[in-house]
């Protein structure tokens, strides 16, 4: 197990580079098997995710040569054969192969994916998406057998408006006879940004970043390049600290419209924080107030800031109601920041919180990658040291976190235990 020990209290100030979103990477790298080409993606973060997803592109007889920020991926000797339990469960992101294979194999053999538990993460638009497609899916014991004679390009009108649905069901239809057209469409950048590399290999797809996407199907696709857009959720996790703890903290290298919710929210409570063309300069505030925030899909309040803001939230004064409408268990981080003395109550999809209240290190327990970021966030302004367990959740998504934050004037340590 990881461990990472903060002692709080300590000014946050310079500049912090944000790294390429994990979010867009994770589909950008199962997105790149379809080419039979090389495929380059620039802006690839080192996080254990990425690692994970090599891990299979491995097992798949998958080449690709990997460099500081990029990979380059040529699938044209891979194989296509069973993915093992083990592997599949140890990120949410393997599903990205069921769509990828099924596009380029009409065959997919693989378990249930993994990813964090923060609630009960169904993937039945995902399988439905791909029956209306033509396949025919088999589950046994969480080993799903996906096949189709051919694929061929229908309409679809997404029940939710799930990230990882939309994405499956545009690799699946890429190479589908036909067009495909998706309604109520996640919106999220990270599709946009997976779609751009599609069309760099020849996919025909117009419509990604609106909630109606058409995909024309393609027979072959070619080399293609693509730039991981930078990582939103990162960047507000460190635009939530600096606004908490900073001193003219810059937060560079961002997309700021991605990240307007937050910021919104932000300024609403009195935040100090200068939004540029390409940065948010963030400095702490004694005069912070209340703030109602509920989640909601892109370009909403997003969910997987939900629990870094919320120790935000026991820094302001009167009480904030955070309403969580996208998982059912994602609070778990309210129970650990209790310890530390915040001051705080669930009730069902909603945590109330109660403002301003002091912070002291303790230790706790990293119950997901969020949770984790979070309690990042309560040690650094928590009086005394704080030890945070199952630190490897926070590896999965935040790039040299501890070098980061050492650099801003941290103190944090990782250790192995
Ligand atoms: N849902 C279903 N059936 C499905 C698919 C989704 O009921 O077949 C439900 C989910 O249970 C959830 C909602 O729809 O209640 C939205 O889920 P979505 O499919 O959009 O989430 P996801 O694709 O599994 C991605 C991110 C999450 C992020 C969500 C929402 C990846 C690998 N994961 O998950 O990221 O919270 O979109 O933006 O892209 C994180 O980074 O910490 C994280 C959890």
């Amino acid at each position: 197990m990881k461990q990472i020990k903060i002692k709080g209290k300590n000014k946050l100030t310079g500049t912090i580079r944000i790294s390429g979103a994990k979010n867009a990477a994770v589909a950008l790298i199962p997105a790149a098997i379809l080419s039979d080409e090389d495929v380059t993606i620039c802006n690839v973060p080192e996080i254990s995710d990425i690692n994970s997803l090599e891990e299979i592109l491995r097992y798949l007889d998958v080449k690709f040569s990997r460099a500081t920020e990029s990979i380059i991926i040529n699938p044209k000797n891979m194989t296509n054969k069973e993915i093992p339990e083990d592997i599949s469960r140890k990120l949410r992101a393997s599903y990205y192969f069921m769509g990828a294979l099924l596009s380029k194999y009409k065959k997919v053999e693989m378990y249930f994916p993994g990813g964090c538990n923060i609630g009960s993460r169904p993937i039945n638009l995902h399988l439905d998406g791909f029956k209306k497609l033509g396949a025919t899916v088999i589950e046994e014991n969480d080993k799903y057998t996906i096949e189709a004679k051919k694929l061929i390009g229908t309409k679809i009108d997404l029940e939710i408006a799930s990230v990882g649905a939309t994405i499956n069901i545009i690799l699946a239809a890429t190479k589908a006879k036909g067009t495909t057209t998706i309604t109520n469409a996640a919106c999220e950048p990270e599709i946009k940004n997976v779609c751009d590399l599609l069309n760099s290999m020849g996919a025909k797809i117009t419509g990604a970043g609106t909630n109606t996407i058409k995909i024309k199907g393609v027979t072959k696709l070619k080399k293609g390049y693509v730039e991981v857009i930078p990582d939103r959720i990162e960047a507000g996790t460190y635009i939530i600290i600096g606004s908490l703890i900073g001193e003219n903290l810059k937060i560079d290298n961002i997309i700021p419209e991605h990240l307007k919710a937050l910021t919104t929210k932000l300024l609403e409570s009195n935040a100090n924080i200068e939004i540029g063309r390409d940065y948010v300069l963030a400095s702490s505030s004694n005069d912070l107030k209340s703030v109602d925030v509920e989640t909601y899909y892109f370009p909403g309040f997003p969910t997987d800031l939900q629990q870094p803001f919320s120790v935000y939230l026991t820094q302001t004064k009167g009480t904030s109601i955070l309403k969580e409408t996208i998982y059912e268990n994602r609070f778990q981080n309210l129970y650990e920041i209790k310890k530390m003395g915040a001051n705080v109550e669930i009730n069902s999809n909603k945590g109330y919180i109660f403002g301003p209240t002091k912070l002291r290190g303790k230790t706790v327990n990293a119950t997901d990658l969020r949770a984790g970021a979070s309690l990042v966030l309560a040690a650094l302004i928590a009086e005394g040291t704080t030890t945070i367990n199952n630190a490897d959740y926070i590896l999965r998504g935040y790039e040299h976190i501890t070098e980061k934050l050492t650099s801003l004037g941290a103190k944090i340590e990782l250790t192995q235990i």
